[in-house]
């Protein structure tokens, strides 16, 4: 999954050959999970139709203040559409518009936007070798990183002309990552590792049968979902479980019994800055496992079962710098009982998970949760979706802790 998921792109498309490649990009955009909205300069239309954009985006595409060929026209309102924008991206950016941009001359809808846009602003240069090196163009690259815009720089190859140089577009392939990247390096958990367990434990009786629980994972890939969109890396230490997700962010560790997730947790805890274990650990598991199948019999069967080892306690004894979050399934006394873990399991905070809530607990989408920190500040929250829950419980680990 992108950052750019739910993020609204406006594009904005000069005229250089290169606005061929905006189809592509259009396409790529849409694929990461964003919405797109495409501007044009008038002359960028005899390199690409509209209809291939808006076609490819979902949405209308704007070229100038209103449009003349509707006589019920509304006026494009550049204002509303700068607000829009969680980022705005101009490619192929020519040297004419980049000139634009640079003086405020907003005489066409694309820099009028430019200029009330309050969101990131990107522009992918495209022209000829001798006008990239020209010091006019120079200038405008100053001026615009000056004002806080991000150049995205033109690759060497062959342009346009047939002359090889610098000044090609760079692929809309490379867009999209420098992008990416950049967002994630701005984001607050950039170059942290977050420690996350999800799921149940599988404790084996013999081949075919074993003691779990119904945990479905979704908590846990809930606050794995958050930590990604704040930048981090996650690694995931998930017992069986349907639930799946695939982000370059995120590393996947599979296991099925408790002292399986013991073994992977500790392997990785000493080099993480974040630990969080929402998995639901089985307490207890079968002495001995049997090595074949047991066989039905009219007398009761007697399981001798044995304590696993608390894994998160274990992290809160060797804890040196990481933040620690546990979380507490209760049914009675819930407050005083998380407390009692958060201190007990040496705890930064503690996630309360009451089964008695409508709409909380295992298998659901949503999630009532009250969080307590060590310091005993207790925030009960309201019921919310497991998404919305695990982007609350990374908002109060920023808030508590010192990243
Ligand atoms: N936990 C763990 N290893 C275990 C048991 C629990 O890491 N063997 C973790 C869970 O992932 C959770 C926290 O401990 O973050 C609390 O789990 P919970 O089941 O609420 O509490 P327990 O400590 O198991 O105590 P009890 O079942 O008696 O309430």
């Amino acid at each position: 999954m992108s950052v750019l998921r739910g993020k609204n792109i406006l594009l904005g498309i000069t005229a250089g050959i290169a606005a061929y490649k905006t189809a592509s990009l259009v396409r790529l955009f849409v694929k990461a999970g964003a919405e797109v909205k495409v501007i044009m300069t008038p002359a960028a239309k005899e390199f690409i139709t509209p209809l291939t954009l808006s076609t490819l985006s979902k949405n209308p595409v704007y070229s100038s203040f209103i449009d003349e060929d509707d006589e019920n026209a509304m006026w494009n309102n550049h204002v509303e559409l700068g607000l829009w924008a969680d980022l705005m991206v101009i490619a192929p950016a020519t040297a004419n518009t980049l000139s634009k941009m640079a003086q405020g001359n907003s005489d066409n809808l694309l820099v009028a936007t430019y200029l009330s846009a309050k969101c990131p602003v990107y522009f992918a240069p495209a022209m000829d070798l001798d006008m990239y090196k020209h010091p006019s163009t120079k200038e405008s690259f100053d001026k615009l990183r000056e004002y806080g815009n991000i150049m995205i720089p033109a690759e060497h190859g062959e342009l346009a002309s047939g002359l090889i140089g610098e000044g090609r577009m760079a692929e809309p392939e490379g867009i999209v990552s420098f992008i990416e990247n950049k967002i994630i390096e701005g984001q607050p958990l950039y170059d942290k590792t977050v420690l996350i367990t999800a799921g149940p434990t599988y404790e084996a009786i013999d081949p075919v049968r074993f003691i779990g629980n119904h945990s479905s994972g979704k908590m846990g890939f809930a606050v794995a979902k958050a930590a990604i969109d704040l930048g981090a890396t996650v690694l995931m230490v998930c017992g069986p479980t349907h639930e799946s997700y695939q982000h370059d962010l995120l590393k996947m560790i599979a296991v099925t019994s408790a002292e399986d997730m013991y073994n992977a947790v500790h392997e990785h805890y000493g080099s993480v800055d974040i630990a969080i274990m929402a998995a639901a650990v089985s307490d207890f598991r079968p002495k001995q496992v049997a090595q074949n199948k047991i066989k039905k019999s009219d007398t009761a069967l007697t399981l001798e079962l044995e304590p696993t080892k608390d894994i998160l306690e274990s992290c809160g004894r060797l804890k040196k710098d990481q933040i620690l979050v546990g979380f507490a399934l209760e049914t009675d006394n819930a407050i005083e009982n998380a407390i009692q873990k958060l201190k007990k399991k040496n705890l930064d905070l503690i996630v309360l998970n009451s089964l008695q809530d409508e709409g909380a607990g295992f298998g659901t989408d949503t999630n009532k949760i009250t969080l307590i920190d060590k310091d005993e500040n207790i925030s009960a929250m309201p019921l919310k979706s497991k998404l919305e829950v695990g982007t609350d419980i990374m908002n109060e680990i920023l808030k508590h802790c010192d990243v």
